[in-house]
């Protein structure tokens, strides 16, 4: 079965962000989701790769299992989340980048303003090519991400349901 790793960009308890990839991961698919977690990574530095951290190898092997990833990340200060780059630098050494080059990818991004995460979009898409993904040309942005969800966390927006749905089964349909 395809394996998708979903990285969600907010370490929020109470993030939209992981709201949304909760919401993917209950579809019924014929994939097998998977969240990673990376907010326990020291913060990269090439210095440490004669004997790279454990953390770091972890991360790489959990990431080379995967088939596919799904990037749900929040816009904080125009781009992505420190976090998240930091997980991204990760993955983009040793060179070649093995652990993702040529992987497709899917980006969707969600602000509490209207954008959606527009910024971040479009900085993500941009690094994930520069890093040598298979990034799907979709530009997903979830604008008042606060108002898509009731108050028991269940996807409200029909809109946006029926954006996201499209979205993953077109995802999946162009790596299987
Ligand atoms: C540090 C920080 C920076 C932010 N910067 C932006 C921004 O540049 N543009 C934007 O639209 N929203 C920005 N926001 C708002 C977030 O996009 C919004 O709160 C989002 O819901 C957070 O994602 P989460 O719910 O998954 O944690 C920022 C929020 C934080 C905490």
């Amino acid at each position: 079965m395809t394996n998708i790793g979903i990285l969600v960009g907010s370490l929020s308890e109470k993030s939209y962000s992981q709201k949304i990839a909760n919401y993917l991961m209950k579809e019924q698919l014929p994939v097998k989701f998977v969240q990673v977690n990376y907010e326990i990574l020291p913060l990269y530095n090439p210095d440490l790769e004669h004997s790279p951290i454990l953390e770091w190898q972890i991360f790489r092997s959990v990431i080379d299992q995967m088939d596919a990833l799904v990037l749900v990340t929040p816009e904080y200060n125009f781009s992505i989340p420190g976090g998240l780059k930091n997980a991204l630098d990760v993955l983009s050494v040793p060179l070649p980048p093995a652990h993702i080059v040529h992987k497709p990818a899917l980006v969707i991004t969600d602000s509490s303003g209207e954008r959606g995460g527009a910024n971040a979009n479009a900085h993500i898409q941009q690094l994930l090519r520069y890093m040598g993904m298979n990034v799907k040309n979709d530009f997903i942005t979830i604008g008042k991400v606060q108002e898509v969800f009731d108050n028991q966390d269940r996807l409200v927006d029909q809109q946006v349901a029926k954006e996201l749905d499209g979205a993953i089964k077109s995802f999946i349909d162009t790596i299987e």
